[in-house]
């Protein structure tokens, strides 16, 4: 039986890092379902309708090298709040989570939307102020111009969208386990992440 892994939570809590390291240790492939939403996003930026791109999205869409920009997270966030870009994105989803073998997924709608019937399904949070430090250290580290109050400011604008959009708002389902990761390290999270579903697999 194919065993997915949903992820879920708000940006920069850890989720995305502990998906890799879960895909690693289960020896499954992951998907970081947040990237599709970042295609589509900077496509609106070129000035591509987006609901038009979320229909076409391509490969070469998902390999651009400029989708991890504040600008693009936004643009992101915003063109996730339209439920035909979310259609056109939910059989991809689903497919891959079918995959035999299982699969890890990453996003805001993975355990509620995407795959309720996940066996093994993680919410993964952190206060605003240490996702924003990290947001704000990884920017900085890429060479980017960011400050910490800006990132700090958009992380809760965006958590504010996702939480209260229409269609699949950021939300933990009710068979979701919980992870604060605000006082964890990398390596502790992805300690307690790979315990927790070790524990779901039985
Ligand atoms: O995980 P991320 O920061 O790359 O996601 C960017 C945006 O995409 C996020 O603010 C909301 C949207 N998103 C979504 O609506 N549903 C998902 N499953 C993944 C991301």
């Amino acid at each position: 039986m194919p065993f997915a892994i949903a992820i879920d939570g708000p940006a920069a809590a850890g989720k995305g890092t502990i998906a890799r390291a879960v895909a690693a240790h289960f020896q499954c492939p992951h998907l970081d379902t947040g990237l599709l939403y970042r295609a589509v996003g900077r496509k609106m930026m070129d000035g591509i309708d987006p609901i038009e791109a979320a229909v076409t999205l391509s490969e070469d869409d998902l390999a651009r090298d400029d989708l991890r920009t504040a600008d693009v997270a936004q643009a992101a966030s915003k063109v996730a709040v339209i439920a035909e870009v979310r259609a056109a994105l939910l059989d991809f989803q689903r497919a891959f989570a079918a995959r035999t073998g299982g699969a890890v997924l990453d996003g805001r709608d993975i355990g509620t939307v995407i795959c309720p019937d996940a066996p093994a399904k993680l919410f993964v949070t952190a206060s605003a102020e240490a996702r924003a430090k990290r947001r704000y250290d990884e920017l900085i580290e890429r060479g980017q111009d960011a400050s910490l109050d800006q990132v700090l400011a958009e992380v809760k604008e965006r958590d504010d969208r996702d939480m209260n959009r229409a269609d699949a708002p950021l939300r933990p389902a009710d068979d979701a386990i919980h992870l604060d990761t605000t006082e964890l390290s990398i390596e502790e999270a992805v300690a307690k992440a790979i315990e927790l579903i070790e524990a779901k697999r039985g």
